[in-house]
C-alpha cells in the first residue's frame, strides 16, 4: 500500500519523458565509487513559474545543463534555496522517505524569506514520489546508502536591479551516494571559530540558502588546514553561544539531559534535530532547548560534565564529537571517542529510516516499491 500522505493526490499533471536503454547512464553501484553528491540519476524534475501566470509545465526529463541568461538574478544576488532528504531501500524492497513534509514545508519558509515563490506542499511531494519512483534503479541497496534527493528554485529573470526575480526555475536532481562514514561511525574534532560567523540575527540563517553556506566555505577550509573536521559555529554578536557544526545541528549530553541551541532566528530548524528531540523521552533522556555558552561547554569538557557531543543532519544523521580547540586549547569530551547516547539514537534513526524496524512515530513514508 502506498502512503496516501504522500501520494494520494496527483496534484498536477507532469509531462514525462521516457528514456530508451542507450539513452539511460552506466549506473554506479558501487558505494565506494559513489561517495556524496557527485553521480546523478538519468532524469530530473522541473517546473517553471512566471509573475501573474503561477507554476507551470511541469517535467520528468533527462537530466541536463540549464540555459541561463548571464544577467540571471541567481547568478548576481543568490536568489537560491534548496532542501535535502533521502530515499532509502527498505531490505523488504519498499522504497521511504522520512518526514518528507518538513522538507516541503521548510522549503516554502525559505522562500518566503528570499522573497521567492512557494511551490505548493503536495505538488513537492508528488513531483519527489514521481521522479523518485521513475529512477528506482538507481536507490543503492548496500548498507548504509541511499538516494539523495535535492529540490532547488532559483531565479531566472534576467535582470540586474536588485529586487525578486520575475520567474523562477524549481528542479529536483537525485544522486545516489554511499554511507557517510566510509570507516565506520567515527568521531570528530571540531575548530571552534570565533572569527568567521556564518549567520546573524535577523538575517538568513535559519534558511536553506545558498549564501550561507558561501559564507562559510573558507572557515571550513582553514579549520581543514589545521587538521579539524567541522566548525563549531559561536553567535555572530557576542561569539559566546554555539549554534550549529558545519551545516549539522549541534547536542550535547549533560547528565541525563540531552541539550541543542534555541533556535535563535540564525540557527536552521533541523528536521534531524527535531526528530532527536521528539524521541529523546524515549531513551530516558530530558531535552533543553536554550543558549548555550562556550563556556558552559568548555567547563563541562574539563569537568567530565559534559559527557557527549554530536552534529545532527540528514547527511550524516549522527556525527560523534571527540573533542575540540577554542581560543589555541584542545579540549576531550567524555572519553573521546563514541558515546552511548550518539550511537542509540543513530541506530534507532537509521532503523527507522531504513524500515529495519516498525514505526511508532508515523514519520515513515513508503512510496513505492523497488
Ligand atoms: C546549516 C544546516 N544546519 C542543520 C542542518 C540539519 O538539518 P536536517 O536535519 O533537516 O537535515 C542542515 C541540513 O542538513 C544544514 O544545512
Amino acid at each position: 500500500m502506498l502512503d496516501d500522505r504522500v501520494c494520494g493526490v496527483k496534484s498536477v499533471h507532469i509531462e514525462v519523458e521516457e528514456l530508451s536503454e542507450e539513452q539511460k547512464k552506466p549506473l554506479v553501484t558501487d558505494p565506494a565509487k559513489l561517495g556524496f553528491g557527485k553521480v546523478f540519476t538519468d532524469r530530473m524534475f522541473t517546473a517553471r513559474y512566471e509573475v501573474g501566470r503561477g507554476w507551470f509545465d511541469h517535467r520528468i526529463e533527462r537530466y541536463h545543463d540549464f540555459p541561463l541568461d548571464p544577467a540571471a538574478c541567481v547568478l548576481h544576488y543568490a536568489q537560491e534555496i534548496f532542501e535535502g532528504l533521502k530515499a532509502y531501500a527498505s531490505e523488504d524492497g519498499r522504497i521511504l522517505l522520512f518526514r518528507p513534509e518538513l522538507n516541503a514545508r521548510r522549503m516554502n519558509r525559505s522562500a518566503r524569506r528570499m522573497a521567492m515563490p512557494e511551490f505548493p506542499e503536495e505538488d513537492f511531494l508528488t513531483a519527489i514520489r514521481e521522479l523518485v519512483v521513475r529512477e528506482k534503479r538507481w536507490i543503492p541497496r548496500a548498507p548504509e546508502t541511499s538516494l539523495y534527493i535535492r529540490p532547488t528554485m532559483i531565479a531566472t529573470e534576467a535582470f540586474l536591479g536588485v529586487h525578486a526575480g520575475a520567474s523562477y526555475l524549481f528542479y529536483i536532481i537525485l544522486s545516489p551516494s554511499g554511507p557517510y562514514f566510509q570507516e565506520g561511525f567515527k568521531p570528530v574534532r571540531l575548530y571552534v571559530e570565533d572569527v568567521y560567523v556564518r549567520a546573524v540575527p535577523g538575517g538568513v540563517g535559519d534558511v536553506k540558502t545558498g549564501g550561507n553556506y558561501a559564507a562559510s566555505i573558507l572557515a571550513g577550509a582553514e579549520a581543514q588546514k589545521k587538521g579539524f573536521s567541522q566548525v563549531l559555529w559561536l553567535d555572530a554578536k557576542e561569539r559566546k553561544y554555539v549554534e550549529e557544526v558545519g551545516a549539522m545541528n549541534i547536542f550535547f549530553v549533560f547528565g541525563q539531559k540531552l541539550v541543542t541551541p534555541a533556535l535563535s532566528g540564525s540557527i536552521l530548524a533541523g528536521h534531524t534535530r527535531l526528530s532527536i528531540l521528539e524521541m529523546a523521552g524515549d531513551l530516558g533522556y530530558e531535552t533543553e532547548e536554550r543558549p548555550i555558552s562556550i563556556d558552559e561547554v568548555v567547563a563541562g569538557a574539563a569537568d567530565g560534565t559534559l559527557t557527549e557531543a554530536f552534529g545532527a543532519g540528514t547527511a550524516a544523521v549522527i556525527s560523534p564529537v571527540s573533542g575540540f580547540r577554542y581560543k589555541g586549547r584542545d579540549y576531550q569530551v567524555g572519553p573521546g571517542e563514541v558515546g552511548p547516547v550518539a550511537r542509540d539514537l543513530y541506530r534507532r534513526l537509521t532503523d527507522l529510516q531504513w524500515g529495519r524496524v516498525p514505526d511508532p512515530y508515523g514519520w515513515v513514508r513508503e512510496i513505492g516499491r523497488l
